[in-house]
């Protein structure tokens, strides 16, 4: 029986009908895919918001720069290990929280903004990126933190129009004031962000800032409890005011040369700190401070005692995104809308500049101290 159906199967050829019906089928999905693709694009609505639009954004702002980050260009590797003082375990069931739990740490300190040779500056928002393997297995966490108290936008598409407004003006290669002032009017947030930016105290170095989550996250503990949690790295060392002299110094690199410096006198310490945020505390908006009389809890301490230039040759954070939705379980993302933002947008710089690695210029920071260490000798 089998054999005989399949021959009436072969023999009955189509009828034009049905072939006309097929092929109008075979073109409609084809339609359909090509919509999907233009949609995607962004063709189809000029103004939504697409990971392509983000990067021209920045490209706009900072120049084109291939091979390097679309933000927080200028960095440089370390690594190290936390020790976790358990004191956050009733919190998170996260293993790199465990009592006595000891994490590899591959890291990374960098300026934001996308100019990979940019001279380091006072003003300039300094950044620490850690990815944490605990040593007895679990989750891998990684988190990506910055010097200041509060973040500028509390949306993604509030950072596409702050980068537009800060770009420069073709015609005078500076950025245009109205579009700045224009942005603030629609953005009151970012107004009053700006004045807690701007009267934070920003510190000698690398080595003695403090770096904070700015972006609410969630800890989650074994029961199933979840906590609204911040957190921030403090220096151990104490923190001492950048002087006027320190900014005036000719050399370009003199936070990345101060950093390395230090780190090879003696390694660098931070504590991880976690605040407990309250019901009522903002979880989907980093713009606003949470109070200061929060519970703190000191998680444990973070050691950093190795730094490597990003070149490729050595630097283990050169192939890191440090893509802040990278979550071992225990700790969750909030509503905060920025985090999904942030996560696709590392990923598509990190494509980029994997897609560019052949035109990349050997690293953003070439202090001879790192080149030395690198071939093993000393500066
Ligand atoms: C919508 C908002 C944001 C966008 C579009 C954005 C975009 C980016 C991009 C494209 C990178 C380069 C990623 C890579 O190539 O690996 C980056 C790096 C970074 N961002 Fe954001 N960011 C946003 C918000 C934030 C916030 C709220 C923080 C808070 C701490 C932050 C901290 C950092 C840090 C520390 C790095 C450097 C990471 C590293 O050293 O690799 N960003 N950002």
């Amino acid at each position: 029986m089998a054999p005989d159906s399949k021959e009436s199967i072969e023999a009955q050829p189509l009828t034009p009908a049905a072939m006309v019906a097929l092929l109008a089928l075979i073109g409609v999905v084809l339609l359909f895919v090509a919509i999907v693709f233009v949609y995607v694009g962004g063709w189809l609505s000029p103004h939504r918001l697409t990971q392509d639009r983000m990067m021209q954004a920045f490209q706009e702002l900072d120049g084109a720069h291939p091979g390097f980050r679309r933000n927080h260009a200028k960095g440089m590797c370390v690594s190290g290990w936390f020790d976790s003082s358990g004191a956050a375990a009733s919190l998170s069931k996260a293993a790199v929280l465990k009592a006595g739990e000891r994490s590899a740490v591959i890291g990374r300190f960098a300026l934001a903004g996308g100019m990979p040779f940019q001279a380091d500056a006072p003003g300039q928002v300094r950044s620490m990126a850690l990815r944490f393997l605990p040593a007895g297995g679990g989750g891998e966490w990684r988190t990506a933190i910055n010097n200041i108290p509060v973040f500028p936008v509390n949306t993604a598409q509030g950072f596409y129009e702050q980068l537009l407004a800060a770009r420069p003006d073709p015609s005078t290669g500076k950025p245009d004031p109205a579009a700045m002032k224009a942005f603030l009017v629609h953005h009151p947030e970012t107004v009053r962000a700006g004045a807690l930016i701007n009267a934070r105290v920003v510190s000698s170095g690398f080595a003695d800032s403090t770096f904070n989550s700015l972006d609410t996250f969630r800890f989650v503990n074994a029961a199933g409890v979840s906590t609204p949690v911040r957190w921030a790295m403090e220096p151990l060392r104490p923190v001492v005011t950048e002087a006027a002299a320190q900014a005036a110094r000719t050399d370009k690199n003199y936070l990345f040369d101060d950093l390395i410096a230090q780190i090879r006198q003696q390694p660098l310490k931070w504590r991880l700190m976690i605040t407990v945020g309250r019901p009522d505390d903002p979880t989907n908006d980093a713009t606003r401070p949470w109070p200061v009389a929060r519970q703190r809890i000191d998680a444990g301490t973070l050691t950093l005692d190795a730094v490597s230039s990003e070149d490729g040759s050595g630097g283990a954070c050169l192939w890191i995104s440090y893509d802040p939705m990278v979550l071992p379980a225990g700790i969750e993302a909030s509503d905060d809308p920025i985090l999904s933002a942030r996560s696709a947008a590392y990923a598509r710089s990190l494509t980029l500049r994997a897609e560019e690695k052949s035109q990349k210029a050997p690293s953003a920071v070439t202090p001879q101290e790192v080149r030395a260490l690198l071939a093993g000798g000393k500066p």
